[in-house]
């Protein structure tokens, strides 16, 4: 299974991607929490990367594909995956391509997750996630047990700079610019199904499950 989750910022890429990790035996490879990885390392990608994503903007397309081609062909090599994040950019799709030629691979799916701008705002301005495991939350529709801790792993919870007012703005421009163009390209090629994701995080489940 390998999987392209495709959806403006907040839509619930990582929390489908979650659900469908835990129910297809895959693993999720988001490139946000890499490059989050990067920064709390404290490594001269991370420093690069913490001024762009605090701008709402895009990192460079060579350093992401670099980055997956490490995790998917070099490093790790896992079967099933599914892609949160990445591509973003139709250079990032197309060297994507490359390296599925290149190492004798294919794509089997992109799942395009929609909802409406103002609902995703909402999602973006409650989130918290969870500074050891990545695990995300909702203050209302999906609140932790004890506030302010990790149900998962008991770590600390927090909010993400790039879930500031401002910069939510940028990033949908950005999205609307450079990642919305990806839809009209994997349609092209049969690959996009869309998944209505305004109801709750179960129901857009079942319908992903229906899809898969
Ligand atoms: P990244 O971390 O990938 O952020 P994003 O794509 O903007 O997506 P988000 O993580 O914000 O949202 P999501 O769709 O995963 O929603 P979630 O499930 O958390 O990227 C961050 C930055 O890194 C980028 O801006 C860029 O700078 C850089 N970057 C990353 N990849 C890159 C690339 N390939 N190229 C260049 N730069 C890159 O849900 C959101 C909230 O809603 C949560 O609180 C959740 O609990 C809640 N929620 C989810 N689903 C539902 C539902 N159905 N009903 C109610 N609430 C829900």
């Amino acid at each position: 299974m390998k999987i392209i989750l495709l959806g403006p910022p907040g839509v619930g890429k990582g929390t489908q991607a979650q659900k469908i990790c835990r129910d297809y035996n895959a693993v999720q490879i988001s490139t946000g929490d890499m490059l989050r990885n990067e920064i709390k390392g404290g490594t001269e990608l991370g420093k690069k990367a913490d001024e762009i994503i605090k701008a709402g903007k895009l990192v460079s397309d060579d350093i992401i594909l670099g980055m997956i081609e490490n995790k998917l062909f070099v490093k790790d090599k896992p079967v099933n995956y599914i892609l949160d994040g990445f591509p973003r950019t139709i250079p990032q799709a197309l060297g994507l391509d490359e390296m599925y030629a290149k190492y004798g691979e294919k794509l089997d799916l992109v799942l395009l997750l929609e909802a409406p701008e103002n609902l995703i705002i909402d999602r973006l301005a409650a989130r918290r996630s969870c500074k050891v495991c990545n695990q995300v939350y909702h203050l209302v529709n999906m609140p932790p047990k004890v506030p302010g801790l990790c149900d998962k792993c008991g770590g600390e919870l927090f909010q993400r700079e790039d879930d500031k007012p401002e910069t939510i703005k940028n990033r949908l421009k950005v999205y609307t610019e450079q990642t919305e163009p990806l839809a009209s390209y994997y349609r092209e090629k049969g690959l996009l199904r869309t998944v209505d994701s305004t109801d709750s995080p179960e129901d857009v489940h079942a319908r992903i499950k229906k899809i898969l």
